[in-house]
């Protein structure tokens, strides 16, 4: 059985072991609508699984230890509703753009995951009043690779609360596009500090899990749904 759906420009196909129909949907994202820049689309190949990738909206820890983030919050338990799961958390950063103008970002995210490989990630910038999308959709290609295509959008800026980078000084229609490049180019950075940790990582049958890892075993529980064989979740260490 082959399903497909549209969002946003970006079409999704179900693909099942062994021919199995599709299990469920895609949460509906919102249409790209007006006052939204194009997306930005940036795809990196690397060894790894969609298990791992979309844990990041639930490991919440590793935003201080792996990214630097400061005032790393989430007072919001991880929500769960068969296969969609919802996580709210919060985060300030300092970061430079073109390793020379520093930018100070404090941000409000909340993670919507569809399954494994499917994260939908919206942001709310509080200082400049910036709104951002973020869609983070891994591929499997051979069992041991996958594509991880970090997909991103920014509202239209019209009255930035801050000046940032010159920003207020370009005209409107520039603003979204422009910080959707950084956007774009921050999350990439990122990833590729995660993919470090990852390509290091060790299968552990009952990992030994700290206070601060918070909720990575709902996670794990959550994840065995997508599995052929239930209670075949994959565990990992960091
Ligand atoms: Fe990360």
């Amino acid at each position: 059985m082959f399903e497909t759906s549209e969002i946003n420009g970006m079409l999704f196909a179900w693909w099942g072991l062994e021919g199995r129909p599709p299990q469920w949907q895609l949460l509906d994202a919102p249409s790209a609508g007006t006052g939204w820049s194009d997306i930005e689309v940036r795809t990196l190949q690397f060894p790894g699984h969609p298990q791992e990738t979309s844990e990041n909206s639930v490991d919440i820890a590793h935003l201080s230890y792996i990214h630097g983030y400061g005032n790393v919050t989430n007072e919001t338990p991880v929500t769960i509703e068969g296969p969609y799961l919802e996580s709210r958390f919060g985060f300030a950063t300092d970061r430079k753009i073109a390793k020379v103008v520093g930018m100070h970002l404090e941000v409000e995210a909340v993670a919507n995951l569809s399954g494994l490989g499917y994260s939908y990630v919206e942001f709310t910038e509080l200082t400049i009043g910036m709104d951002a999308r973020l869609w983070v959709l891994a591929t499997p290609v051979d069992g041991r690779l996958i594509d991880l295509s970090i997909v991103s959008q920014v509202r239209e800026i019209r009255n930035p609360k801050r000046p940032i980078a010159g920003l207020a000084f370009l005209p409107r229609q520039m603003r979204a596009p422009i910080m959707n490049k950084i956007v774009s180019s921050l999350q990439v950075h990122d990833v590729k500090q995660d993919v470090v940790v990852w390509s290091r990582k060790q299968y552990v049958p009952r990992p030994r899990l700290v206070r601060s890892d918070g909720e990575l075993m709902k996670y794990r529980a959550y994840c065995a749904q997508f599995y052929p064989e239930p209670g075949a979740c994959q565990s990992a260490v960091r």
